[in-house]
């Protein structure tokens, strides 16, 4: 009987793929996923670090796990972003955890499975702390995991993350990432090429490079030197791969080239993750950002200036050290000028760890973190649905995903590929797109007339009514997008 494993994750797309590549390996190994723990010889954690909440939301899990490891034997494993921080406290915390995993040793999690079966556990594996060593010590100690990718355990099998950087060097006063992720490292081109090649050839058609600043790119590897820019020339050509996508941008890397690649690249999505943080130049200071609110808007209109139609999003951290109400004000004021199409608003948690931490109290209350949350996100969302709603009666290219989350409530077990059900999918600059049709239809891009907008979902239908209810032609074809 093959061993049962279920794979749960949180944070940020790396770890998404992380997970993909993990079920990938143990799947290859002989392993079978399964949809809930309660039918799993193997749990695995996939963790973040990033926000307290994130770390909170294992331990509680870790505690329930205790219970099910009681009523019958299983490996229980933490790994991820928190298994490289706190193994320490993990094994004090939760001592039925059998293996501890860092994101820079994930290439020995087989192996480590196989020792707690045989009775060898508890396992860790880590990567080096960024102070126990030279800065090459320290990103030889994060080994690449790289395993045949298998499309069956992708949640929407056309679409793929492809790694092209690890760590970040960058540490904002804030953040915890260059501390569990390691140093800044390009990945060789000639790999990124290869892996995208193999993915168009299982049918993907959109991949999503990914970094924690993934306009920095640059590799050296092979003598010469390759910036973002070339290597989204060098992709762009790939067969079948129909869009190209990358994230998270950091302002300071946001160069001429790189507008120019995505202005004349049919390919490349026009769509710049590009966080601000803060609207206030003091606090962008406290958090070591490294530009100030003027030069983010001078970076904004270089953007708009080079890729008109681009949508541009954005993150905040409200409540940050000693953020006065004025402060935050800056921070709207930003928000109204910049239309972000959308941002994500996080309350500051400091991080034990990291520089904000260490020198200064995290003195906003709670309760005005959370009334600045919400009045920036109100801001934000009125911005979002005006801008949405200019789509309305426009027709947008598509890329269909799959069914939509009411779809996949009301019908769990998957609906008979013709059926008409309500899908999900995106256009070219990341707008979300509800609509109905068949299932067979996922992968495929597709013009949908918008009908009706909210702040983050527009609602239309397709325009070829061969799988859909006819709708009347539409006048514009553009992707506003
Ligand atoms: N590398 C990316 C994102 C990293 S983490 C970047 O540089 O933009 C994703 C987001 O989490 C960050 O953009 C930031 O807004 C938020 N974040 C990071 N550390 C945080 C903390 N300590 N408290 C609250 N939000 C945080
Ligand atoms: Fe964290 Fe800053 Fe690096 Fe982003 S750029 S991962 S916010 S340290
Ligand atoms: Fe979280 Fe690690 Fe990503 S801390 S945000 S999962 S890099």
């Amino acid at each position: 009987m093959p061993k049962t494993v279920y794979l749960y994750t949180v944070g940020c797309q790396m770890n998404v793929l992380d997970s993909e590549l993990v079920a990938s390996e143990l799947l290859a190994a002989g392993y079978r996923l399964v949809d809930t723990p309660r039918a799993a010889d193997v749990i695995l954690l996939n963790t973040c670090s990033v926000r307290q909440h994130a770390e909170d939301k294992v331990y509680s899990a870790l505690g329930r796990l205790k219970h099910a490891k009681q009523r019958r034997r299983r490996i229980i494993g933490v790994l991820g972003c928190m298994a490289q921080k706190d193994h320490q406290q993990i094994l004090r915390r939760a001592p039925h955890v059998d293996l501890v995993v860092g994101p820079g040793q994930l290439g020995k999690l087989h192996e480590a499975l196989e020792t707690v079966q045989n009775g060898g556990g508890p396992v860790v594996a880590i990567s080096a702390q960024r102070a126990a060593g030279s800065k090459a010590e320290v990103a030889r100690s994060f080994v690449p995991f790289d395993v045949p990718r298998r499309g069956e355990v992708r949640p929407v099998r056309c679409q793929a993350l492809v790694r092209i950087m690890f760590g970040c060097d960058k540490f904002c006063t804030y953040c915890i990432v260059p501390s569990v992720r390691g140093p800044e490292q390009s990945r060789p081109v000639a790999q990124i090429e290869q892996e995208v090649r193999r993915l168009a050839d299982q049918g993907v058609v959109e991949v999503t490079l990914i970094g924690q600043t993934v306009n920095s790119y640059h590799d050296r590897s092979s003598g010469g030197s390759v910036r973002l820019a070339d290597l989204l020339y060098r992709l762009h050509d790939t067969s079948g791969l129909r869009r190209i996508k990358f994230v998270t941008n950091h302002p300071n890397h946001m160069d001429d080239d790189l507008l120019a690649a995505v202005r004349d690249l049919p390919k490349v999505n026009p769509y710049f993750h590009v966080p601000a943080q803060s609207g206030s130049d003091r606090i962008l200071k406290l958090m070591k950002r490294g530009y100030s609110v003027g030069q983010y808007c001078e970076m904004l209109q270089r953007i708009r200036a080079a890729v008109p139609q681009a949508a541009i999003t954005s993150d905040f951290i409200v409540g940050f050290c000693g953020e006065t109400e004025e402060d935050f004000q800056q921070t709207v004021e930003l928000v109204r000028r910049a239309r972000f199409k959308n941002s994500f608003i996080f309350k500051y948690s400091p991080r034990p760890g990291t520089k904000a931490a260490a020198l200064w109290a995290d003195d906003v209350p709670q309760s005005v973190k959370l009334r600045r949350n919400n009045q920036l996100l109100a801001v934000q969302n009125a911005i979002s649905l005006e801008d949405n709603q200019r789509l309305v009666g426009q027709v947008v290219e598509v890329l269909v995903e799959g069914p939509s989350k009411v779809a996949r409530k009301s019908s769990p077990a998957g609906d008979a590929p013709t059926e008409i059900v309500q899908l999900v999918g995106r256009t070219r600059c990341d707008r979300i797109v509800v609509f109905d049709g068949s299932l067979e239809l996922a992968g495929q891009i597709l013009p949908v007339v918008v009908q009706r907008a909210e702040a983050v979902t527009l609602f239309g239908a397709l325009t070829d009514n061969r799988y859909s209810a006819p709708v009347a032609a539409a006048h514009s074809l553009c992707d506003p997008s």
